[in-house]
């Protein structure tokens, strides 16, 4: 423990800027994903058929085949046609703009999911006795559906936002200096190989803890202003 706590002091900054990269990709990740699977999610319960077909199959690409692998196959398959995305104001942008295109386009597709059955869940009684008050479609819609979706939808959402700062860690393997990645520049500077593992599990620990009990928390709190 003495070494850990040395090995930390000595490289506090490393790792604290690889837990703000962290932090930073699951924000902007949360944010578009948010955009994105509600637009797919919309578009999956239009009725037009291509367009649910095509959001379908990615939706199920993205769910049924390991985020490490969409990393490795999206990276990699840039660099093969040779796309390279570099922006004057950051060094190794190439990464970072892959990286987090593959977390967005990853959690956009669990987001989709959410968010229609989160819709879906919504009783289809309460939706045939606004209208039959004569409620229009599109007052039914704000003032039955969507309070009622945003209650299954939130704390689903925010849990997503708990992943990504887990699944954040496998955006390393493309050179992107998150938390995992300045473990294992530290495990290399240091010849230490436990002990910037562990670093690194305590301060994703105490990301993700708390803000999974605020999220359970907030879920209650949602579930207990209502009677079903
Ligand atoms: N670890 C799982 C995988 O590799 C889940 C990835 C993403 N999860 C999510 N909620 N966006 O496929």
């Amino acid at each position: 423990a003495g070494r850990m706590a040395s090995l930390f002091s000595q490289y506090a900054g490393h790792f604290l800027s690889g837990a703000r990269m962290a932090l930073i990709l699951s924000l902007i990740t949360v944010i578009l994903s948010t955009i994105l699977g509600t637009i797919f999610a919309l578009g999956k319960m239009s009725h037009i058929k291509p367009l649910k077909w095509l959001i379908s199959i990615y939706i199920e690409i993205f769910r049924s085949t390991p985020l490490m692998v969409q990393v490795m196959v999206i990276y990699f398959g840039a660099a093969a046609f040779g796309i390279k995305i570099n922006v004057p104001f950051m060094k190794d942008f190439n990464s970072f703009f892959w990286g987090l295109l593959v977390l967005v386009l990853n959690s956009s597709a669990y987001v989709a999911e959410i968010v229609r059955s989160g819709i879906g869940a919504v009783d289809s009684g309460q939706i045939e006795a606004a209208r039959s008050l004569g409620m229009s479609h599109g007052l039914t819609l704000k003032m039955v559906i969507l309070p009622q979706a945003l209650r299954n939808i939130l704390p689903a959402l925010m849990n997503e936002f708990v992943s990504i700062i887990k699944e954040t860690s496998i955006v390393s393997l493309v050179g992107i200096s998150e938390l995992m990645f300045c473990a294992k520049d530290v495990v290399s500077i240091s010849y230490r190989t436990l002990e910037p593992y562990v670093i690194a599990a305590i301060i994703y620990f105490i990301m993700v803890f708390p803000l999974s009990k605020l999220v359970a928390y907030i879920e209650r709190r949602l579930n207990a202003s209502v009677t079903r």
